[in-house]
């Protein structure tokens, strides 16, 4: 009788409860759409890998069954996802009022609980401020003729080189660059290889979090200790070795940490290193990428790049004397070239965030506490705003700067928490494309084919064969 009754109960508890898993509590209209299985929700459809560069299989079936906006269940959470971009840019806008900015449990244990995008109010402009500092436009015209000395350093040396492949090698130049930016880290000078427990990091952040040796998750997080390691030695190392002047982001942040009223941690500014890090290479180098392989398949668009920058090279005064930011500033080809890479990039698969109230949209109610998603390449690739969208056309941006391309666009994010690396990222794309389309040609050898999970990844890389041009008919 008592096994009958707690089975009975039992029975009752579960199927109230897959009841409600499926049918959310909610004051209003939910937005259509499912939850998928218990727990697991939809996640292993949202993750399955596609070769297409189109909006995601799983997000273009959703979009026509149940139109812009609707709700599944990701990584055990409710979420509602947004294609629609009036939803897209009242989200941006309420940043900090009705939405806060959230990433999955993966991403906070990976990235550090004080992370940027995890930190709010007071603390996170006081970070931003920090950030712009480094790559502001002042510090950024201050770098340039770093960045082109490095671009042209590497490429000099991929020259001679059979092949390179080209994901690895521009990750590694933007993460030395980077790395000598903000921690005058200098791999030669090294013992250690800092990279090495940044590689494989991708697989591991979108991976089920499950910490156990022998999955990419644990060895996701055992590369996030060694890195954190590294750069809390190298802290403890400058405190002890203090330099005279300011050469770098450490230096800053010691000068901060020694001031009586100040808010930042030790703790923070290590996870804030960790995360600069890892976004600033993984990102550009999946774009400058693409933007070879774009190049490779676009002879067009290849010929009018180069005559923008032999152009620059032709109005100087000495050819071989170094970029200047008007020059950088007059690439307007170059800057359309780079939006068009990263709107069919789209690099940044989903922007998440957090409901802190319910919020009432499109006669639609999003729960409190509910996530929601920004789809980025649904209104990258959506025909009534791109016409073609999968054609790779940088010409289309004509124009397109005075009216509200921003609505549209959405590589870098929006609103309040807009990329700070976005300057950084036009810089280093720009200058590394003047040296090669001036200095080099290069064919494609094996590789470059793409997949997305959602995210954007070269699964066997991109091997080209790089050669210098014959330029003597240019200095006659
Ligand atoms: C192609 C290159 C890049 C792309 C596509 C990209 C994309 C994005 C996007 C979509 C966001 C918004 C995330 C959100 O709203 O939750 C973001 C934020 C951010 N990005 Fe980038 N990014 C790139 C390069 C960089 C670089 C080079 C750096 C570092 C120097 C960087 C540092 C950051 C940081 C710190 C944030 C957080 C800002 C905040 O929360 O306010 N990014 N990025
Ligand atoms: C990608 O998704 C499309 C649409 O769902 C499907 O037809 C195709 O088979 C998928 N391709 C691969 C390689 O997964
Ligand atoms: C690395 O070594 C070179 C040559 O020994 C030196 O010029 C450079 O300043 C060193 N870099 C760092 C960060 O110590
Ligand atoms: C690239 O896109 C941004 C954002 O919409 C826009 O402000 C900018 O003017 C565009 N650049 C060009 C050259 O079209």
């Amino acid at each position: 009788m008592w096994a009958f009754c707690i089975g009975a109960l039992l029975i009752i508890t579960i199927t109230h409860w897959l009841y409600r898993w499926r049918n959310p509590r909610c004051n209003g209209k939910l937005p259509p759409g499912s939850m998928g299985l218990p727990l697991l929700g939809e996640t292993l459809q949202f993750f399955t890998p596609n070769t297409s560069s189109d909006i995601p299989p799983f997000i273009k079936k959703r979009m026509q069954r149940y139109g812009p906006i609707f709700r599944t269940s990701l990584v055990g959470r409710p979420v509602v996802i947004s294609t629609d971009s009036d939803l897209n840019y009242f989200i941006f806008q309420q940043e900090g009022h009705m939405f806060q900015s959230w990433y999955p449990d993966t991403f906070t244990e990976i990235f550090g609980r004080q992370n940027v995008g995890s930190l709010h109010g007071f603390m996170y402009r006081y970070l931003k401020n920090m950030v712009l500092n480094l790559f502001g436009p002042e510090s950024l015209r201050k770098m340039l003729p770093e960045v082109e000395q490095v671009a042209c350093r590497k490429l000099q040396r991929w020259s001679s080189q059979d092949t390179v492949e080209l994901k690895e090698a521009t990750a590694s130049m933007i993460f030395d660059l980077t790395a000598k930016k903000l921690i005058s880290y200098d791999q030669d000078n090294s013992s250690e290889n800092l990279r090495e427990n940044f590689v494989a990091f991708i697989q591991g952040l979108i991976s089920f979090p499950l910490d156990i040796p022998g999955t990419a998750y644990h060895k996701c997080l055992q590369g996030r200790k060694r890195a954190i390691k590294m750069l809390k030695n190298m802290l403890q190392e400058r405190r002890e070795n203090p330099r005279k002047h300011r050469t770098d982001f450490y230096d800053y942040v010691l000068e901060e940490l020694q001031k009586e009223t100040t808010i930042l941690t030790e703790a923070i500014a290590l996870d804030l290193m960790f995360v600069l890090l890892f976004a600033s290479f993984e990102t550009t180098s999946l774009a400058l990428t693409l933007a070879v392989k774009f190049l490779s398949d676009c002879p067009l668009v290849l010929k009018k790049l180069t005559e923008e920058h032999e152009t620059i090279l032709k109005n100087r005064q000495k050819a071989d004397s170094g970029l200047t930011w008007q020059e950088y500033k007059s690439m307007t080809y170059t800057f359309q070239f780079i939006n068009e890479t990263v709107r069919l990039a789209n690099i940044v698969p989903g922007i998440f965030r957090k409901a802190l109230t319910d919020v009432h949209f499109k006669g639609y109610n999003i729960p409190a506490g509910w996530a929601v998603m920004v789809c980025p390449p649904a209104v990258h690739l959506d025909p009534a705003k791109y016409e073609d969208p999968l054609a790779f056309n940088p010409s289309r941006w004509t124009g397109m700067e005075t009216n509200t391309a921003s609505k549209h666009f959405m590589a870098f994010g929006g609103g309040m928490r807009f990329c700070v690396g976005t300057d950084f990222t036009k810089v280093q794309m720009a200058v590394f494309l003047h040296c090669l389309v001036t200095k080099y040609r290069w064919q494609p050898i094996k590789g470059g084919n793409i997949v997305r999970t959602p995210g954007l990844q070269f699964p066997n890389g991109f091997y080209v064969q790089i050669t210098k041009k014959d330029v003597t008919h240019e200095s006659s």
